[in-house]
């Protein structure tokens, strides 16, 4: 068994931050949401991981995450020319996947932690030619839907429908035979110009092949847009962070709940409630730091107020005088106030940013 995570795309919907970087290295809890899913998939059993680039954002995610020594996994590297779709990504992929059964895996996807074991024992045990995850969710429109017999044998699955025949969607994870190489060998682009695997899938329905769907009952998460990557860090903080302070916290500072504070980081006179994660080499002084922030590496905050957000590395934070909630702070993003005057706001804001003030 071997596994194929998909990190290529464009990031469209995580701009502005995906114009510097790629969205599956975005961290939630301080963590790449890329190296969940390699963490699942080791924890499940399988250690033969490709991993699909893009020439964007590629050298990036391969100088982060390495060989796969640190998971104890062995990761090839697979260039996608560009992004035509998640069944072009496949397609790349077969000098890699050769004639073995597979795992794809979408890279900015989040799936709750254990899943994976179990449904990875049903796909081996029942032999099918593909077992996909379905999630109920409230707006089924807007995903990829699956029409379901009581067997839970897949009749028909459509991108987006407009009537959406159930509210079961498909989960960015899916088991296949090496039987899906004549699929996407024998569909054609869609309509938006990409070879999709909801097609191949259908593909296999339609050829009689036993295609199967479980449904997922713990939490899933596509951490493509801000307020879903917010409540990813959410979850993750609650579900499974543990306490150690190996930073520096002085007696005037107080810090309550769940909280990790990194090595070398400084804490003059804050209050921390947890859950928090604060990384390495940050310097807090005067700072409220509430429940289900995330602050990364080398990150200055002096007096600020902060909760359910998420601080990328480099970035500065000082002297604001309102609370900061709910907000997604990029890499090396700096919001000051000068003692300049005019009394003025000042801004130099990257395209697609988004600022609400009151
Ligand atoms: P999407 O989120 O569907 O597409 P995208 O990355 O282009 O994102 P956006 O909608 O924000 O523009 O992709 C799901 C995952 O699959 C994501 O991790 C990117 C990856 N992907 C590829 O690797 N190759 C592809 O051709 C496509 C379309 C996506």
């Amino acid at each position: 068994m071997k596994a194929l995570i998909l990190s290529g795309g464009k990031g469209t919907r995580l701009r502005p931050l995906t114009y510097t970087g790629a969205k599956q290295l975005v961290p939630v809890a301080n963590k790449p949401i890329l190296w969940y899913g390699i963490e699942e998939m080791v924890a499940a059993g399988i250690t033969d991981i490709g991993i699909i680039i893009s020439p964007e954002t590629g050298a990036e995610v391969q100088a982060k995450t390495g060989d796969g020594e640190r998971f104890g996994a062995k990761i090839t590297y697979i260039l996608q020319e560009e992004p035509a779709g998640l069944a072009h990504a496949v397609k790349v992929a077969l000098p890699f996947l050769e004639n073995s059964p597979f795992l794809m895996y979408l890279g900015d996807n989040l799936i709750q932690q254990g899943d994976l074991s179990y449904f990875l024992q049903k796909f081996t045990n029942q032999q099918q030619e593909a077992l996909i995850l379905l999630r109920q969710v409230p707006n089924p429109s807007a995903f990829g839907v699956a029409k379901v017999d009581d067997s839970g044998r897949v009749l028909q699955l459509i991108e987006k429908p407009k009537n959406p025949p159930s509210n079961l969607a498909l989960v960015g994870v899916y088991f296949f035979s090496p039987v899906i190489h004549h699929a996407i060998a024998n569909i054609k682009p869609s309509a938006r110009g990409e070879l999709e695997i909801t097609d191949a899938i259908q593909y296999l329905i339609d050829e009689e092949k036993e295609v199967a769907a479980c449904q997922l009952e713990g939490w899933w998460l596509d951490t493509g847009k801000k307020d879903d990557l917010l409540e990813a860090n959410r979850l993750i903080l609650d579900t499974y962070l543990t306490s150690s302070i190996i930073g520096d916290v002085d007696a005037q500072t107080n810090v309550s709940g769940r909280v990790q504070i990194g090595k070398q980081s400084q804490l003059v006179n804050c209050t921390v409630r947890g859950p928090v994660v604060i990384g390495n080499n940050c310097y807090l002084e005067n700072c409220f730091i509430g429940p289900y922030t995330s602050i990364a590496d080398n990150t200055t905050l002096i007096d600020a107020d902060l909760e359910h957000s998420v601080v990328l590395e480099g970035a500065k934070v000082a002297g604001i005088q309102q609370r900061i909630i709910d907000s997604l702070i990029g890499q090396r993003a700096q919001l000051t106030i000068a003692p300049r005057r005019p009394k003025a706001l000042r801004f130099m804001i990257g395209d697609d940013s988004q600022i609400e003030l009151t």
